[in-house]
């Protein structure tokens, strides 16, 4: 079950400038893990209620998350997110990988404005769901073929 948070607020017409960490902004401009692996042990897409898009693919051996990426239609914040979160996940077992959660995200992202929480949600829920969808293929990977 994805985890939920209130929908971003409408902010427009406040004047509190909003101020991101030094770790968010790294993440933001130089994303690590990005673009699709091919033929993925696991892979997920979901659209926040924002509307903005992540996907989040893994690669896994011996029940260890080898290599994660990421693609993100979204903001700032959610590349920032899939950045931190992909390189979270790495080598470590599906079962550990599976129960981090959008504040884990945001710990390691140094926090994230209020107006932006809901960016590391939906990383989160992606990371989640692609975890689920390997757990789900990974003693009959040949039944993907039957997937659309
Ligand atoms: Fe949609 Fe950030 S505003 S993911």
């Amino acid at each position: 079950m994805p985890e939920e948070i209130d929908p971003p607020a409408d902010n427009t017409g406040t004047d509190i400038p909003v101020v991101y960490s030094k770790t968010v902004i790294d993440h933001a401009t130089k994303p690590r893990n990005m673009g699709p692996i091919e033929q993925p042990d696991g892979y997920a897409t979901i659209t926040g209620p924002c509307g903005d898009t992540m996907q989040i693919w893994f690669r896994v051996r011996d029940d260890l998350i080898i290599a994660a990426t990421f693609m993100t239609d979204g903001c700032g914040p959610s590349i920032a997110s899939g950045s931190i979160a992909t390189e979270l996940v790495k080598r470590k077992a599906a079962a550990d990988a599976i129960r981090i959660s959008h504040k884990d995200i945001l710990n390691a992202l140094d926090g994230l404005p209020e107006d932006s929480r809901h960016c590391a949600l939906l990383a989160a829920n992606t990371i989640k769901a692609a975890i689920r969808d390997y757990i789900a293929f990974k003693s009959e990977p040949w039944k993907r073929a039957y997937v659309k």
